[in-house]
């Protein structure tokens, strides 16, 4: 897909930017220099991980390359959420390995989320790689060539408590020049019993608040129109202020961000229920570039099974929250992540999640069956019992529900205007524009003379379908 820009949850490798590379042979650098392909799979941490690394490389002198076949180092950038992610993974390093019998000296390197769950494994074992970098030892790449290159192991995948790569500036290959994600914390102190993150990203961290509002004001300054605050839980983002010991909670920090520049739109994921404030909600209401749009996976709809994942709030806790949310910003869209047959899951526990669906009236949902995770609670205390035809059959059910809401919660939109934010061309036609609105629906509409990427316009809604919204620019 990637019609979603890549929001934190979307860790799936089949929906998801599956091989975005990254070439900048065209900015004439060193023809002799040498050249890395990476390749990014998993969530927009990982994407905007991947910035960093591409980042640290420039500064050693490599440049990209869109061809794996002609690099000196093939990187993949993984993610270990459900088991189909890792199989694609080995795959694909299994391809990359053809490469190498070509061009020996080449090296492969694995990082992310799956080189450090699987550690050196994939290295000593499966001997599929000669580099494994976790995700908080980016800045160790240079050593780790080197090291590889004299024919010795190169493995890092020590976790840490501080690292948060503020000071890296973030070297934004994929990105359409108006877009740009920028990571606020790393790590996840939640244990969803389900989730293999906080083994993958170690303990949550928060970022400095004034390198972030600079990262946002230097944006700005390029051009850029949004920006998306990443973390795996960012109402939980908290930040000292070393200089007068005052804390940034995060919706201190939104309300910096969205000062920077009226027309720099501010987008966040992923919130949970359970950390979501009120003040968060206000700052949404207050400032109109703040989007109206809040990511609020609810997992399951069931009180007994959000209990056996971890989840710490309830239903009645998240049917609050959702009520809170619209009569605080009664324009805003919610979506959300769910999982289907997770561990014990009956019938009627698997009903309570189509009926918050319903209650919620979610605008989309990034949907999955449940993928036992070696490692995690659930894998330790709970069977994975729940049949795979069980578990898609309800997974089904649950798309085709979302896709019902979507259709009825976008025919709501028609005869309304929006104020868009011009992206490009759509899919289907060079003749139209799409964009999004602040609730974060995708909207079509056919070009006028004077605009362009980058502009606002306000457009009227004519039509609608389950997946966008299509209208004219008034
Ligand atoms: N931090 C975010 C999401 C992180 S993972 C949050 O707390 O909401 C993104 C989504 O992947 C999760 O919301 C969940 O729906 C899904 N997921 C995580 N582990 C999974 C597993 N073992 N099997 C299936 N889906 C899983
Ligand atoms: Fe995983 Fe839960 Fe942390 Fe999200 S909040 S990353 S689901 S442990
Ligand atoms: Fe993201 Fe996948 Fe890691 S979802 S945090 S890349 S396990």
């Amino acid at each position: 897909m990637y019609d979603h820009q890549i929001p934190l949850t979307d860790k799936d490798l089949d929906q998801s930017i599956q091989g975005q590379v990254f070439d900048d042979q065209k900015k004439g650098r060193r023809p002799n220099a040498k050249k890395y392909y990476i390749e990014s799979y998993g969530c927009a941490m990982n994407f905007s991980d991947s910035e960093i690394v591409a980042s640290i490389l420039a500064g050693e002198g490599y440049h990209s390359t869109k061809e794996a076949k002609e690099s000196d180092l093939i990187l993949i950038n993984t993610c270990s959420i459900r088991e189909k992610a890792e199989t694609t993974v080995r795959n694909r390093l299994k391809q990359f390995n053809k490469i190498k019998k070509q061009r020996p000296a080449m090296l492969i390197g694995i990082l992310g989320c799956m080189a450090e769950r699987l550690k050196a494994k994939l290295l000593d074992q499966e001997k599929l790689v000669d580099i494994v970098l976790g995700p908080d030892a980016y800045r160790d790449l240079p050593n780790l060539i080197s090291t590889a290159e004299e024919g010795e192991r190169g493995v890092n995948v020590l976790l840490s408590r501080e690292e948060t790569y503020a000071d890296i500036a973030p070297l934004r290959f994929a990105s359409n020049g108006l877009q740009a994600f920028i990571s606020i914390m790393r790590g996840c102190d939640n244990m969803c019993s389900f989730c293999v993150v906080p083994f993958t990203r170690g303990r949550e961290r928060s970022r400095d608040a004034f390198s972030i509002v600079a990262e946002a004001q230097e944006l700005a300054n390029q051009g850029y129109k949004e920006v998306t605050l990443l973390g795996q839980n960012v109402d939980s983002y908290s930040w000292k202020n070393p200089d007068t010991g005052e804390n940034v909670s995060f919706a201190q920090l939104l309300v910096m961000v969205a000062k920077v520049d009226p027309d720099l739109r501010v987008r966040f994921s992923t919130s949970h229920p359970k950390d979501i404030t009120d003040e968060v909600l206000y700052a949404i209401r207050d400032y109109e570039n703040i989007c109206k749009y809040i990511h609020l996976p609810v997992q399951s709809g069931n009180s007994r099974i959000l209990k056996l994942m971890n989840r710490t709030y309830d239903r009645a806790w998240y049917k609050n929250k959702v009520d809170r949310i619209y009569e605080i910003i009664p324009d805003c869209a919610i979506s959300s992540d769910m999982i289907t047959g997770f561990c014990s899951e009956t019938e009627e526990e698997h009903q309570d999640t189509l009926s918050i669906m319903e209650y919620s009236q979610y605008t989309m949902s990034y949907m999955f069956f449940y993928s036992e995770r070696p490692g995690t609670l659930a894998a330790r205390k709970y069977e994975d019992d729940i049949p795979l035809e069980t578990k898609k059959r309800r997974l089904r059910e649950v798309i085709d529900l979302q896709s019902q809401i979507s259709l009825a919660t976008n025919e709501k939109d028609v005869g309304k205007t929006f104020k868009v934010l011009i992206e490009g061309n759509s899919k289907k036609s060079d003749q139209e524009f799409k964009g999004r609105n602040s609730q974060f629906k995708m909207v079509i509409f056919p070009k006028q003379e004077n605009y362009k990427p980058g502009d606002y316009v306000n457009v009227r809604i004519e039509s609608a379908t389950a997946g966008s919204l299509l209208g004219q620019i008034v």
